[in-house]
Order: C-alpha cells, then sequence, then structure tokens
C-alpha cells in the first residue's frame, strides 16, 4: 500500500501543521558538511512538496555549529523564497544576520535545564533570559515573527529527570518574552505518552492555549509516533518534525532523529487529519538527500514506500 486507509478517531483535530526541521535540525548534526547549494535544493523541494513552514537554518556562533555556518550564503541562494522561512536565532549578534538578509521569522531557543543552557548557549539558565529578552524585543519591533522552543522538557542526559513545574516556569518566561509559539523538545526522545499528556495539561493550567503550543519529539527511544497521539487527543496541532527522520543536536548527548516527517504524515492520513502534505513527494525528497548524506533514511515510512514493501493500491 502507498497509502494507508483512511478510519478516522474521536476527539481528533480536523488539520495539523507540520513544523519541518530536516534543514535545520537534521543537517546541524551531519557529520560532513553539505554543500550549501544542495540545502537549497532540499528546502525547495519541502516548500514545493507542501509542508507549511520549512525551518531553513540557524544564525548560530559557526565555529559551535559549522555545518551551518553557511547560513548567509543559503538565504541569499534563496532569495525571496527564504524570507519566508524561519531561522534560529540565539542573540542580538544571529538577530543582526537574520534582519540583514530580510529574515521575517526567527526562533530563540531556550533550555528547561542548567547544564544543558551552559552546553548550548554557554549561558546559566538565569542568564539564558538575559541574552534572549533584547533579541525578541529588537525581533518583534522590527515586526519578525518570533518563535520559542525550550529543550530538555522530558529528561536531560547529564541531570536526569526535569521536574515538569521547571519546565513550565522556563516555557512560560520564554514565551511570555513576546513569543507566538512555544515548542516544547524532548531532545534526547526520552519522553512517554502519559509525560506528553501531563506536561501539556500543566501548559494549559499555566494559561496556555492549546495553540501556543507545538511539540517537538526525537525518536531516540521509537516513542515519537506513540507521544504524537498522546498530544493530538490532548488537543495541539502543531507537530514539528524532519524530512526522513534526520536530526539531532550536537551538544546533546544521544539525541537522535527527530520524528520523521513521513512517519508522521501516514499516522495524520490514516485518521484523516489534514496535513496537505504529499507524502510520495517528502519520500522521494528524504531518499534523494539519503542519496547526498551517504547513508539511507532512518524512517519507516521512507523505507517502505522506497524499498519495495509498499505495495501499490493504484
Ligand atoms: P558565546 O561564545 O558565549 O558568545 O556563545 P559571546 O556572546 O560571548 O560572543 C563571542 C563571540 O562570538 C563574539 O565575537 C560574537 O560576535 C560572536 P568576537 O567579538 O569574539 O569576535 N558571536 C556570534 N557570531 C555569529 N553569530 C552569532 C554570534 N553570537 C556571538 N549568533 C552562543 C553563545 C549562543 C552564540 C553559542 O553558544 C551558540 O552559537 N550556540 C548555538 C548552539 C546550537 O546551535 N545548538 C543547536 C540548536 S538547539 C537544538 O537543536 C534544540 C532544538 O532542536 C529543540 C530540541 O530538540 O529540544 C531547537
Ligand atoms: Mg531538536
Amino acid at each position: 500500500m502507498r497509502t494507508p486507509d483512511v478510519v478516522p478517531a474521536p476527539g481528533m483535530p480536523e488539520r495539523v501543521t507540520i513544523y519541518e526541521v530536516g534543514p535545520r535540525d537534521g543537517l546541524q548534526n551531519e557529520q560532513g558538511l553539505v554543500p550549501t547549494e544542495v540545502k537549497a535544493e532540499f528546502i525547495r523541494r519541502l516548500v514545493a512538496a507542501g509542508l507549511p513552514v520549512v525551518e531553513a537554518t540557524s544564525f548560530v556562533h559557526p565555529r559551535w555549529v559549522p555545518q551551518l555556518a553557511d547560513a548567509g550564503e543559503l538565504m541569499e541562494l534563496l532569495g525571496e523564497v527564504g524570507r519566508d522561512l524561519p531561522v534560529l536565532v540565539p542573540n542580538e549578534r544571529g538577530l543582526d544576520r537574520a534582519l540583514e538578509l530580510g529574515c521575517r521569522h526567527i526562533a530563540i531557543f531556550g533550555s528547561a535545564t542548567e547544564t544543558f543552557a551552559s552546553k548550548n548557549l554557554n549561558r546559566g539558565l538565569d542568564e539564558q533570559f538575559a541574552m534572549f529578552e533584547p533579541t525578541v524585543v529588537r525581533g518583534r519591533a522590527a515586526g519578525l515573527d518570533v518563535r520559542a522552543y525550550v529543550s530538555m522538557c522530558f529528561g536531560d542526559p547529564w541531570e536526569g529527570a526535569v521536574p515538569i513545574e521547571q519546565v513550565v516556569e522556563v516555557g512560560k518566561r520564554l514565551f511570555d518574552l513576546g513569543a507566538n509559539q512555544l515548542s516544547l523538545g524532548d531532545t534526547i526522545g526520552v519522553g512517554t505518552a502519559g509525560h506528553v499528556a501531563r506536561l501539556i495539561a500543566a501548559f494549559v493550567e499555566a494559561g496556555m492555549a492549546l495553540d501556543q503550543l507545538a511539540m517537538h519529539f526525537h525518536d531516540t527511544y521509537g516513542q515519537a509516533l506513540a507521544n504524537t497521539h498522546a498530544a493530538l487527543e490532548a488537543g495541539i496541532t502543531t507537530f514539528d518534525a524532519s524530512a526522513g527522520g534526520l536530526g539531532g543536536c550536537p551538544y546533546a548527548k544521544s539525541a537522535t532523529g527527530n520524528l520523521a516527517t513521513e512517519d508522521l504524515v501516514w499516522m495524520l492520513r490514516g485518521l484523516g487529519i489534514e496535513t496537505g502534505v504529499d507524502l510520495e513527494a517528502v519520500a522521494a525528497t528524504s531518499v534523494w538527500m539519503a542519496g547526498h548524506l551517504g547513508r539511507p533514511s532512518p524512517s519507516a515510512v521512507v523505507r517502505a514506500l522506497a524499498g519495495g514493501t509498499a505495495q501499490s493500491t493504484a
């Protein structure tokens, strides 16, 4: 089968927005450097496949993430298409670079834990806000749309369990700087479904609306789809995913790929939930990208569609 039978389940949303992070979260973690032209083509193909949001790159310190040191060249190569794609910026220096290139959407990325704040941002847990605040204030004044990520929401490789109250406090504080969406990151993929439901409920109790929240699952322990299902049941309608399941974080031990976009689209399609995404086109893009990276995609759906286990129903 090349598409699942559609059997809707009660209590599910009609439509979900997929926030594609493959070009950023995926490629930031590659060992080798991917040529800028290949990145641009990857992004163009993802946009053409109907993905409504494609995060393009990061304006971070090039020494910290050499894989994305070509952020400026990439945005220039993409031209007008690029200006509508979100980019990560950690600080005012990153903001200046994004503004010079006409970017209209930025994302800051905070940490729910002290250790990861220090490893990823070279700042303490509290200090990170002093870095983000002027970035968001100036970004908003320039008319930019701001997303905030919070990492290590379900566990931290150095600190272990992360209390839900701590995640909510940091997440709310980041959001209240002036963001319009907060993405809750399971950076190392250790979360499970009950934890997901509990965390979402805690954010709602703290006054956040469900449509202000997005979920960002990494699939290290194979829980990303189960966790997505739990979040759908809780009323979340924005999910981060990466084409072919690329991804990880170079500063988080044991972080592997994100939830694969194709695995997500397959499940949503089976549930009758609209995404506007052309599954075959994304899977073909992941196969093309895997050719450039020199290894097969870890996505079960990409492998099934590409490898002949998918029988045509046409
Ligand atoms: P720092 O070394 O503390 O920076 O790094 P600084 O403010 O002390 O500045 C030192 C020098 O760096 C200065 O240059 C700055 O101009 C320059 P000098 O005056 O010495 O010549 N500099 C920059 N240059 C270019 N672009 C910039 C920039 N900022 C400073 N933006 C910093 C602090 C935040 C910059 C650094 O820690 C950094 O770049 N970190 C990024 C780490 C990263 O990208 N991690 C991966 C993304 S997060 C993630 O993947 C998780 C997520 O997917 C969600 C989830 O899964 O949970 C989002
Ligand atoms: Mg991530």
